[in-house]
């Protein structure tokens, strides 16, 4: 784990070449991991996708990702280097993901969560996510349900003000690029 304090965060849309870094993360974190196709595919498909990493220095620490169906937006995932958990990237991520959700005319957005994700349970929540129902046996490789979660009209200026709370509740500082070094 790394220490807590303040730290500089940079965000930028994911490319094919990030896919490494991602995947490092991925096998960590997750009993199924995504495979590297498969972020590849998600990354062919910029008018319905939209997948951000999170670096420190030159390294890859966190990552998130959006399908946009119409009006809704559903969090397809959402993951940080064990090392780096608790500096507030998580929440960088999903501000970032909810402004390009908005700014591509979302009003929903919804994601599944594992039953014992306390973790991503607590993030969400934050988040103005409220759970609406189960999906069963929805992870069978460790046979447990997903939580099905809604925050519902964020087209509103007050979640605009709530994403900006929890921006400004994070330590340190968060920079934006458009492309990848
Ligand atoms: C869930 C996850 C993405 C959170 O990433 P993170 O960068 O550590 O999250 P943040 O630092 O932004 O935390 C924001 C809030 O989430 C909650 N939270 C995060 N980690 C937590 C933990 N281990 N236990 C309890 N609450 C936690 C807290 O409310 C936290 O705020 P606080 O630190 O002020 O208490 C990370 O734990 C992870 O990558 N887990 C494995 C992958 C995963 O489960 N992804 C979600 C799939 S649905």
């Amino acid at each position: 784990m790394i220490a807590p304090g303040p730290v500089t965060v940079v965000l930028t849309p994911m490319t094919r070449r990030d896919v490494r870094g991602v995947m490092h993360i991925e096998e960590q974190v997750y009993p199924r991991p995504w495979t590297a196709p498969l972020f590849l595919s998600e990354l062919a498909m910029p008018s319905t996708r939209a997948y951000f990493v999170a670096r420190v220095g030159r390294r890859i620490v966190g990552y998130a990702g959006l399908m946009v169906s119409f009006e809704d937006a559903h969090v397809t995932n959402i993951a940080v280097d064990p090392e780096w958990q608790r500096h507030g990237i998580a929440t960088r991520l999903l501000v970032a993901l909810a402004r390009e959700a908005l700014a591509r005319g979302v009003q929903h957005l919804t994601l599944e969560v594992r039953t014992s994700n306390t973790a991503a349970k607590n993030l969400y929540r934050r988040f103005g996510f409220a759970p609406v129902g189960v999906r069963k046996n929805y992870y069978p490789e460790t046979n447990e349900d997903a939580i099905v979660m809604w925050a519902h009209d964020v087209d509103t200026p007050e979640y605009a003000a709530l994403l900006a709370a929890l921006e400004r509740r994070v330590p340190g500082t968060t920079e934006h690029e458009a492309q990848s070094c």
